[in-house]
């Protein structure tokens, strides 16, 4: 199967299918079930300009809403790193005179709010009520809306230019990327740049984190398929920067042409995709090979595990774990239940699989034999929490880059 491309209308040819799947984020009561989204998860490169996409999406109004239950907050690292975001782009590009910082999908405030305790003017943009409300209470100002050409022509029309835009894992997510990249055009000031970080293709495939897949991730960039995009809606990749965060993103600064001088790392990890072939047919279809076998292993692994009479729990609800579950079927029967410290994931099922999710508490009351990492992006942060339940024989169970036991 194919579709247009959304970026520049050339052909996407599907590369791997993670079959029927419900939505990451969807964590449903358990009285809800009955109402549940399904589609069919599938990805695939664009012929023309490399972009890697989804072949289906799942309506925007259905993913961002006033119960969105990701929160960014939501670990130490996250919140380190959005703080010394803030402060970077406060001692760099917002030194003028009353500067201005956008952020599209700010979330619940993890990185406004250093800015907004600095007295900058800023605005987050964010469509989901109910993080939006968080992030409010933080001291942020927030418009709740979907950042498009529209609303970027509002904003400027009611507080002038902006300095920079920012994203943080949420360009990738907008499958109107036309009206959002024609939005920062009106928006962005002559010197300004548009700042986003987002999962990247190299990490995913280099160590099969096929748990990136999933609906609201539209878009899986790469250097080269980022550039492409910038060129076509008149902006320049200017400067690329490799960060720790989700397993290994990117973080893509684009100006408009030739107001900066590209740094070496542009050409540096275009030549490294080159070389790893990273829009090569090929390196996708051994991909889907892997995805597959570390499926067999896991399914495998919990089998045997279950035979013989020990327990398992999950680690972590985030998004990823929606896609592993269904795709790899595993339900409460082989994982009972996964605990998060996130309060509006608690109570409720993960969509799809229908694991319940419970409370942090529920694990170290009575520790299972194996704890299995959903969340391996945080391990360290983790598994030093949680030095207890190792201390007490309990091992963790880890699928990436393959399935293992330490
Ligand atoms: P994220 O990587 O997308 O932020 O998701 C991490 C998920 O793991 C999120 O739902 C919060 C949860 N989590 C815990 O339950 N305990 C922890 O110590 C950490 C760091 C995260
Ligand atoms: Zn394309």
């Amino acid at each position: 199967m194919y579709i247009n491309c959304r970026v520049c209308g050339g052909n996407v040819q599907e590369f791997v299918d993670l079959g029927r799947q419900t939505m990451a984020n969807g964590f449903l009561r358990p009285e809800d079930v009955e109402r549940e989204y399904f589609f069919r998860l599938a990805v695939g490169m664009c012929e023309l300009c490399t972009m890697v996409q989804l072949l289906e999406e799942v309506p925007q109004h259905l993913r961002y809403h006033d119960a969105y239950r990701y929160h960014a907050s939501g670990s130490e690292s996250h919140r380190k790193h959005f703080a010394q975001n803030a402060r970077r782009f406060m001692e760099s590009e917002l030194t003028g005179p009353d500067p201005f910082i956008v952020e599209i999908g700010c979330n619940d405030g993890v990185m406004l709010s250093t800015i907004a305790q600095a007295g900058v003017r800023h605005l987050g943009v964010e469509p989901a009520g109910n993080v939006a409300e968080l992030a409010k209470a933080k001291g942020v100002q927030v418009l709740s809306e979907f950042f498009d050409l529209a609303t970027a022509t509002e904003i400027r029309a009611e507080h002038g230019r902006a300095d920079v835009i920012f994203g943080a894992n949420t360009i990738c997510h907008i499958a109107d990327i036309e009206s959002l990249l024609l939005g920062v055009d009106v928006l962005l000031g002559p010197d300004g740049v548009f700042v986003f970080e987002e999962p990247y293709l190299g990490t995913i495939v280099g160590r099969t984190a096929f748990d990136q897949i999933y609906d609201e991730h539209i878009f899986y960039f790469t250097v080269r398929s980022v550039q492409a995009m910038a060129d076509r809606f008149g902006l320049e990749l200017v400067d690329v920067e490799r960060i720790p965060l989700h397993g290994g993103e990117i973080r893509y600064t684009l100006a408009r042409p030739s107001k900066r001088t590209p740094t070496p790392a542009v050409g540096d990890l275009l030549a490294a995709e080159r070389t790893r072939g990273l829009a090569e047919p090929e390196t996708f279809e051994r991909f889907g090979h892997d995805v597959e076998r570390v499926r067999g292993d896991l399914v495998t692994l919990l089998r045997e595990i279950r035979a013989e009479g020990r327990r398992v729990v999950g680690y972590g609800a985030p998004g990823k774990c929606t896609t592993v579950t269904n795709y790899c079927e595993i339900g409460p029967d082989l994982v009972p239940f996964i605990c998060d410290s996130t309060p509006s994931k608690q109570g409720h099922l993960v969509s799809g699989s229908h694991i319940p999710v419970r409370p942090p508490e529920a694990f170290a009351h009575d520790y299972p034999d194996f704890a299995l990492l959903f969340a391996w992006n945080h391990a360290e942060e983790i598994m030093t929490k949680e030095k207890a339940f190792r201390d007490a024989g309990g091992k963790w169970i880890l699928y990436v880059p393959d399935v293992h036991i330490i």
